[in-house]
């Protein structure tokens, strides 16, 4: 049993040159250091209006220092739930806006990190106990749009699934072909404005769909058969295009009624090796939500982000309102409501994916969670820029300390072997 003896915040800088929050815990037996750990906050940009408030990064500091680390003084470290259960008492608001989603966020990670350390364990393997654990299977992002590219195509991700590979290190090999010909194909044609947010190309399409075309494309110039080897996931992220009760996309100068932008979905999940399709409706327009869950909920993953914002009582409210849920720990605030709503969405059947956030850092945890947790997806973004890869990395080198192939890797169970 190792105890708190002292929390540290300070103002550090994401990936877009963004001050967010870092704390530091550092945990002891008697009143000797022992073990310290470390986490970063992340920040979105296409964030869901439920989600957890973020507040201003100097001020989130003061708390962490102040009444936080006063809190947590003494705390048992690896009483989690007890520690994240003070962190909501203490800031005592629905969404987390007294003491900010980012000071929260930050030290309960930082406080999972330093029981991990206290017990001579990486994070994935304390909170995996003695169960059996695999790699999740990535999705990846090859193309970057919506508020991620300022509109450059109104999808937000473009992303691969390597569904056909039989480890995550393979995976990555072949999400390094595909990305490498993805922006070969839109260089060679002039359609290359540089790199999104998360790290996929920037294209200039002229159309949405478009960026289907090319990503079977990529798949093919990469030498994969679509829809066997590689499939896409989509982010659609519609909160960000619903203006007046219409989907507007502006690439294509129209706007879309949801019957109409419900019809164009079904038909792209006819046309191309789609298999999981991500806020494809607003998060408050439920009505289209459940309709297109109904219509393709069995072919494809209709996954809830801004829809679910991590909450477990929004899923366990779902009615039949998509199949899969984004966990994204800083979307609720701490990891113990995080937990909740991976363990309910395992009781009500939903599928469940770990997420990074737009503006991130080199901090790892979210592959720790992913793997400690059995969640079997994670969404990072794409294929490079350091915060990302940081995750990619951390990846394999858990995979080479599991023993490497011989893991099972739940991609061909998940996505089975699709016909292209
Ligand atoms: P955000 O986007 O981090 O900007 O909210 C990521 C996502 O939509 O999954
Ligand atoms: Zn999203």
């Amino acid at each position: 049993m190792a105890k708190i003896l002292n929390v540290r915040g300070r103002r550090v800088w994401d990936s877009r040159g963004r001050a967010t929050v870092e704390a530091e815990v550092i945990v002891g037996r008697g009143a000797t250091p022992l073990a310290s750990g470390r986490a970063i906050a992340p920040a979105g940009a296409s964030t869901g209006s439920g989600e957890a408030k973020n507040i201003d990064v100097r001020k989130a500091v003061e708390h962490v220092n102040g009444v936080m680390r006063k809190a947590l003084l003494t705390a048992r470290v690896e009483d989690q739930a007890a520690i994240d259960r003070k962190l909501i008492e203490l800031d005592g608001t629905r969404d987390k806006s007294r003491l900010g989603a980012n000071a929260i966020v930050a030290v309960s990670l930082a406080c999972a990190h330093a029981a991990a350390a206290a017990a001579k364990k990486p994070l994935w393997r304390y909170l995996a106990g003695n169960k059996p654990v695999a790699l999740p299977v990535p999705q990846i992002q090859i193309y970057g749009g919506g508020a991620h590219a300022r509109g450059s195509v109104d999808l937000q991700d473009y992303m691969l699934v390597c569904i056909g590979a039989g480890s995550f290190s393979e995976a990555l090999e072949w999400t390094a072909e595909v990305y490498r010909a993805a922006g070969a194909r839109l260089a060679k044609r002039n359609r290359l404005a540089g790199v999104a947010d998360e790290g996929g190309w920037w294209p200039a399409f002229k159309s949405n769909e478009e960026g289907l075309a090319e990503l079977v494309g990529a798949i093919s110039d990469a030498g994969f058969e679509p829809g066997r080897d590689c499939a896409i996931a989509l982010d659609v992220a519609a909160t960000q295009l619903l203006r007046g009760g219409r989907y507007h996309l502006s690439l294509e100068n129209r706007s879309l009624s949801a019957e109409q932008m419900q019809a164009m979905l079904l038909r792209w999940l006819e046309a191309y090796p789609i298999v999981s399709i991500e806020d494809p409706f607003a998060e408050n327009d439920v009505a289209a939500m459940k309709a297109f869950t109904k219509a393709a909920g069995d072919k494809v993953q209709i996954v809830g982000d801004d829809y679910f914002v991590t909450s477990e009582q929004k899923l366990r409210a779902a009615g039949g309102a998509c199949n899969t849920v984004l966990l994204k720990p800083n979307q609720v605030g701490t990891l113990s409501e995080t937990l909740a709503c991976w363990n309910a969405s395992r009781e009500l059947g939903y599928r469940a994916i770990v997420s990074a956030r737009s503006g991130e850092t080199e901090d790892v945890s979210i592959v720790h969670l992913a793997v400690g947790w059995g969640v079997p997806q994670l969404k990072v973004g794409s294929f490079s820029r350091s915060e990302r890869m940081a995750k990619w990395n951390e990846g394999l080198r858990i995979e080479e300390a599991l023993g490497g192939k011989q893991l099972i890797y739940p991609a061909r169970r998940l996505f089975g072997r699709r016909k292209s």
